[in-house]
């Protein structure tokens, strides 16, 4: 089954409330955390994951796009998240474990996140122990950037050493998700299709999120 993980960052701040309940007919809620350190942007901390976790039932799947993500693990999962996914490029291999240990600590679920450059074989380490795999399909940083068709090979390579080494493990992509790019990575082999101007560009909202799942 095809999830639809709506990313707020494309929503309006001031009405954040109305514009997370605009998109209850969809499986995840995409909170994207920006540091203007790991990514030129700011966005997203703590406090506002708390008022979130409020307002909505809906699965919070936080996207920390934030340099040593292990010193915010326990705070994000008591704030309410429910998966954190933490960048591959963010930290020493030592402490992106750690990072993952802390989440199993906390009984959130557990991601690693892929920039454009780095390799599917990036996350052998680490396969075996994880939720979630995050494949960017655009620069992390900035909503409305245009699909990296390239990354469809890195789908591909992802998909194939999750079936290989644990099937049960979801594979999410970010980044240019639309009604023309969803098929292309449903074909590659993703599960979880975040897409934030494409939902909230949309006059009928709950229309788009159901044009996604094809
Ligand atoms: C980008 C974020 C994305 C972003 C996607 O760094 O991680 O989640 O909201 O936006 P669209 O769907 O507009 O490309
Ligand atoms: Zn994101």
């Amino acid at each position: 089954m095809i999830k639809i993980a709506p990313s707020i960052l494309s929503a309006d701040f001031a009405n954040l409330e109305r514009d997370i309940q605009a998109v209850s007919s969809a499986d995840y809620l995409h909170v994207d955390v920006m540091d203007g350190a790991f990514v030129p942007n700011i966005t997203i901390g703590v406090p506002v994951v708390n008022s979130i976790r409020k307002c909505t039932d809906m699965f919070l799947d936080v996207h920390l796009m934030i340099e040593k993500p292990v010193r915010y693990i326990e705070a994000f999962a008591k704030a309410g998240a429910d998966l954190l996914s933490v960048h591959l490029e963010a930290d020493h291999p030592t402490r992106i474990a750690e990072a993952l240990r802390l989440m199993g600590e906390c009984g959130v679920k557990k991601a690693v996140a892929l920039r454009p450059i780095t390799k599917a074989e990036a996350i052998l380490p680490y396969i075996e122990n994880l939720d979630l795999v995050l494949v960017m399909t655009v620069e992390p940083g900035f909503g409305g950037q245009a699909f990296m068709e390239p990354q469809l090979e890195t789908i591909r390579k992802v998909r194939a050493i999750i079936q290989q080494y644990n099937p049960a493990c979801e594979l999410e992509v970010d980044g240019g998700i639309a009604p023309k790019t969803a098929p292309l990575v449903v074909e590659a082999g993703a599960n979880v299709l975040v897409a934030g101007s494409s939902v909230y560009g949309a006059a009928d909202i709950p229309g788009a999120i159901q044009a996604l799942r094809g």
